[in-house]
């Protein structure tokens, strides 16, 4: 399959190495050239502007940051639909909202290009070793083709709808992991004050009702306080602000959401806002008066 990708940020260049990798053609844009080199290296070619993309693509994929780049990248003057075939295939995989989303899907529709939304779950970690959770949502035939090339890149691969359906259960999961770790945070500060050793703690819980994968992820930096980022609380934000604001137009209540937001918005605002988002925990430590532990 000839491809093309557009957008090699810190998932998008995994991402699109996979199909280098497999044999594939692919052509890459990136706004900042330099981080094409990694791709031409592998043997990409690389354009200067996303409409240069478009032309002899079967399938062109964005891995982007956000709704402003997605429509700028897609729609906008330079952007790629204009000189994408009629019956080429665009694959979204960023996180964006319900509503960017369709109106990509409109400007999609007019080029008769089919659209399909794959936003992923899971991190660069996951990116790199094809493991990412890919929820893709749109037209059945044009999934059908973008399928081997999604096993390029993930280990579980679902087709959820034919519209929008792939953007509500990514920013569904988001919105639980996150609440994971506010929720864990605060039941985890109470036993601490409580004087349970932290490695006793974090055993329990792993051993307990509660654990789920994403605890057990989290175990070893949580033991190690490491706060690297797997996922930015800045990033969580976007993407809690992206379900709070979908959520205000469907008069769909999220009380827990909204309140797990702010915790994002205190670790942005005391200088932790590049932390992993389950470094939320040293912020329920304090309040509750607890001394911090050396990382
Ligand atoms: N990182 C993760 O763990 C993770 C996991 C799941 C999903 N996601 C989602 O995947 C997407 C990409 O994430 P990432 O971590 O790869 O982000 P990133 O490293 O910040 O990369 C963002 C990419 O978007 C490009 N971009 C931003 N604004 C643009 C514009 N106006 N025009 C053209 N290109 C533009 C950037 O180009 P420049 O290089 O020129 O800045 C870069 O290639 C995001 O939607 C994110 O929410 C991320």
């Amino acid at each position: 399959v000839c491809s093309s990708d557009l957008g090699l940020g810190r998932m998008g260049v995994p991402m699109a190495l996979n199909l280098v990798n497999a044999g594939h053609q692919v052509t890459v844009y990136n706004r900042s050239a330099d981080k094409t080199v990694a791709l031409t290296e592998a043997g990409a070619s690389a354009v200067t502007r996303p409409a240069d993309l478009g032309a002899g693509a079967e399938v062109v994929f964005t891995m982007i940051s956000n709704d402003a780049a997605l429509e700028d990248v897609t729609s906008g003057p330079d952007g790629v639909l204009a000189t994408m075939a009629a019956g080429s295939i665009l694959v979204d995989m960023s996180t964006v909202t319900p509503a960017c989303s369709a109106r990509v899907a409109e400007a999609a529709t007019k080029c008769s290009v089919a659209y399909i939304r794959a936003p992923v779950s899971g991190s660069v970690v996951f990116a790199v070793a094809k493991t990412l959770t890919i929820l893709a949502s749109g037209p059945t035939q044009a999934y059908e083709t973008c399928k081997p090339l999604f096993e390029l890149m993930g280990g579980k691969i679902f087709h959820v709808g034919q519209d929008e359906q792939a953007r509500y259960l990514k920013l569904t999961l988001n919105m639980m992991v996150g609440i994971t770790a506010g929720m864990a945070a605060e039941a985890l500060a109470f036993s601490e004050r409580g004087g349970v050793e932290w490695d006793v703690l974090l055993e329990v819980v792993a051993n307990s009702a509660v654990a789920s994968p994403l605890i057990g992820y989290k175990r070893a930096p949580m033991a190690a306080r490491d706060w690297t980022p797997a996922f930015p609380a800045n990033q969580m934000a976007k993407d809690f602000d992206m379900a709070l604001d979908t959520a205000r137009d469907l008069c769909t209540p999220l009380p827990i959401t909204a309140l797990v937001r702010q915790y994002w918005s205190t670790m942005m605002a005391t200088g932790r806002g590049n932390n992993d988002f389950f470094g939320c925990l040293e912020l329920l430590e304090e309040q509750a008066g607890i001394k911090p532990k050396s990382s």
